[in-house]
């Protein structure tokens, strides 16, 4: 009993949260699987005096610390083969690093994930031209995407789930995006540690929407170094390849014989210095893959990523039909994240979960078109080990 009770309050004050605060029935599922209802603070101010909080919560064995700007999971814990905790999730540990300098660390990304090309599109016979951030085209919702909006937070205990709900509501012209968009996302920690993020959205004017999750998977923990050892597998025959500027060509390539064949579970770094004209132009991986299984009512496996050295693993399922997969090549070690330690080049991937970059112009993909009356609807599920 009374080492239960040590165990719980050392679980806990990891978590960064007081012990205290746990009341006697969280004390006692804490011990069994690391169950803690959200537990808000202050995590922060923007510049115009508007608070950032911080949601800790954790539940079979898997701990986060999400913020309400950008839905941003700030930290994501999991333990090794020997049970030992680290943060597999690339962050800062301060609200100003999050405003000045984050590439979407861990960020919720809306209207529209990925690239449109040169920010324009046509929809009913009425172009529009989006908000410009990434040379000549937009990228990941223009320059005040959904990353660097303040959410509205509700936290909740279903069963044996733990969880937030996050909304936000998008104006009509947001960015140049037609069409007042409200958006709620669920993030949910299952009793057996998935962490489930549910995407759900509405418009009054037909619009584009594709959302993600941009968390930079480093499975040895942040900050240690690079990924090229982790073992990928993706379940796609073909992608989408690009042109320099990292727009689709409208193509979908045969995978088989490249660089980009992940069937079989490969390193990351095994073919990333091929001198492939994909991988000069991504300067790594930086590509959407076309998933075998297409678009599904439910969450289909995926993706495995596995981090030999730890034994820590993630398996990904998602109703999309794409899986971006960014070898964060732009990390350029220009500065340092949550732990104090430098991100350089290949310090972590991304694999978001998508529909395929630049489809408002491309008729032949997955249409990203959503009409008033419609409910947009995405699902995508991280397990461990
Ligand atoms: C994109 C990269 C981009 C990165 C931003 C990824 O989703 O595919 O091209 O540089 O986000 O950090």
């Amino acid at each position: 009993m009374e080492m239960n009770r040590r165990t719980v309050i050392a679980g806990a004050a990891a978590a960064g949260v007081a012990a205290t605060a746990l009341g006697g029935t969280a004390q006692a599922a804490q011990a069994k699987g690391g169950s803690q209802k959200p537990v808000k603070k202050l995590f922060g101010k923007l510049a115009d005096g508007t608070s950032v909080h911080s949601w800790s919560l954790a539940n079979g064995g898997t701990r986060m610390k999400v913020l309400s700007y950008g839905g941003i999971v700030q930290s994501l814990e999991i333990p090794d083969r020997r049970g030992r905790y680290a943060n597999v999730s690339l962050g800062f540990a301060t609200i100003e690093d999050y405003v000045a300098k984050s590439p979407y660390f861990g960020a919720l990304i809306g209207r529209y994930g990925n690239r449109i090309d040169k920010g324009r599109f046509a929809l009913d016979g009425k172009s529009h031209q989006l908000s410009v951030n990434d040379g000549a085209n937009s990228l990941h919702g223009g320059a005040q995407g959904f990353d660097k909006r303040v959410w509205d937070v509700e936290p909740f205990t279903k069963g044996s789930d733990v969880g937030l709900y996050l909304y936000y509501t998008s104006v009509d012209g947001e960015m140049g995006y037609p069409g007042t968009l409200k958006a709620k996302v669920t993030y949910t920690l299952t009793a057996h540690g998935d962490w489930r993020v549910d995407y759900e959205a509405t418009t009054d004017k037909a619009t584009v929407v594709n959302l993600t999750s941009h968390v930079y998977w480093n499975l040895a923990g942040e900050g240690s170094g690079s990924v090229y050892d982790h073992e990928l597998k993706i379940a796609a025959s073909r992608y989408t390849p690009v042109d320099s500027g990292l727009i689709p060509t409208g193509e979908l390539a045969a995978v088989a014989g490249t660089p980009f064949d992940f069937r079989r579970h490969k390193t990351v770094g095994e073919d990333i210095r091929e001198a492939h004209q994909q991988l000069l132009y991504g300067q790594g991986f930086d590509h959407n893959w076309v998933l075998d299984k297409g678009i599904t009512a439910r969450p289909e496996q995926i993706a495995t990523l596995e981090d030999p050295s730890s034994g820590r693993t993630l398996r990904i399922a998602t109703t999309e039909p794409g899986l971006q997969f960014y070898s964060g090549n732009f990390l350029d070690g220009t500065f340092a994240g949550t732990g104090g330690r430098i991100y350089r080049q290949g310090d972590a991937l991304c694999l978001e979960t998508q529909h395929f970059p630049d489809s408002p112009n491309q008729p032949d993909f997955p249409s990203t078109v959503l009409r008033p009356g419609q409910v947009y609807r995405s699902t995508t599920v991280h397990s461990f080990n």
